[in-house]
């Protein structure tokens, strides 16, 4: 039985589990209460974007302070998983995992379970649009077009895990020597580069900015709430991300981390994603899919290759060519 199941009824007194937090800070304060409610244990739980989680259990190394990583692009998982820093672990409902989850799993070797999947793209306010008299973007080409200067934000791909799967994307699409052309030449339209992934939405769903390059879901959720947003699956083709969840080498707590695990996996675990108002697609193929989730069947997706871009060599050498080729990272 599943340790959250009897853990509570045990009279043990846990430590706090502490999870770093990869998803929308209302999906984290979801999950913390929903896991506390069902499995009986505390949690500290922090919001911080893929890079900066990655850069932390790196530093962490031989004091680790997270037990759960969970949430934020896949590849970075897989990154960690191959420095050796996440502990095995067969979570309780992998056999319940869509197929595209079980291949994750089995590529991470058993260190990282996915939970999501969610496409890329672009989404512009069409407020500011009709104000600014300037005609609607439908490709990644659009964007780096000079009417668009000024108009348009992107996560920095070092930190964000949205904008690592933007360049990976586009090496995928146009090939690596292309990719960075047109990464200068977008970088030109560019008024910032944000820690986050989903900000540059954010701000377009606020009319700060025009254009913001996100994933879809993050779109779809601000759309929901009533933002003038346009959502774009760029006509060339996008890539996708899988969301993942591990436990952290060096784990104080193992227990209650794979229960945490369990439960992440687990349709009611998954159902809190649905309920703090996101719409990612969940990994368990008895979760329910959110309403208005995008349908990723109908997207033109690149086949994409999470073997290559979740190596850790390939995510150092793409960053250093965006640092010293497109934007120095403050
Ligand atoms: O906001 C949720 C989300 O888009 C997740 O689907 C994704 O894994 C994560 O954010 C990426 O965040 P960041 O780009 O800040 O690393």
């Amino acid at each position: 039985m599943a340790f959250w199941l009897c853990g509570a009824s045990h009279g043990m007194s846990e430590p706090r589990l502490n999870v770093l937090c990869g998803v929308d800070e209302a999906w984290c304060m979801t999950m913390e209460k929903a896991f506390e409610a069902r499995a009986g244990i505390d949690i500290s739980m922090v919001r911080k974007s893929t890079g900066d989680i990655l850069d932390q259990i790196r530093a962490e190394k031989s004091h680790s302070t997270v037990d759960v990583w969970w949430g934020g692009t896949g590849d970075a998982h897989l990154q960690a998983a191959s420095e050796n820093l996440l502990d095995r672990y067969q979570p309780d409902h992998e056999h319940d995992m869509l197929p595209w989850a079980q291949n994750f799993f089995a590529m991470s070797g058993s260190r990282s379970a996915a939970i999501y999947a969610g496409a890329l793209g672009f989404a512009y306010n069409s407020d500011l649009l009709a104000a600014l008299k300037l005609p609607a973007p439908t490709c990644w080409q659009d964007l780096t077009k000079e009417v668009y200067r000024g108009h348009i934000q992107s996560g920095n791909p070092n930190s964000s895990g949205t904008a690592f799967t933007m360049l990976a994307t586009l090496v995928q699409l146009l090939g690596e020597e292309e990719a960075f052309r047109y990464m200068a030449a977008l970088n030109r339209n560019i008024v910032e580069y944000t820690r986050s992934g989903s900000a540059p939405v954010k701000a377009a769903a606020r009319g700060e900015v025009l254009i913001g390059i996100s994933f879809m879901h993050d779109a779809v959720t601000l759309k929901e709430g009533g933002a003038p947003l346009v959502i774009v699956a760029p006509c060339e083709g996008t890539g996708y991300e899988i969301g993942a969840i591990s436990i952290v080498k060096g784990s104080r707590n193992a227990r209650a981390a794979q229960a945490f695990v369990d439960f992440a996996l687990s349709p009611e675990g998954q159902a809190t994603g649905a309920a703090a108002g996101q719409n990612q697609v969940p990994s368990n193929a008895k979760a329910a899919l959110p309403p208005a989730a995008p349908d990723i069947t109908m997207i033109k997706m690149v086949d994409y290759d999470f073997a290559t871009f979740g190596l850790s060599d390939e995510r150092s050498r793409l960053l250093t060519r965006f640092d010293t080729e497109i934007s120095p990272t403050q």
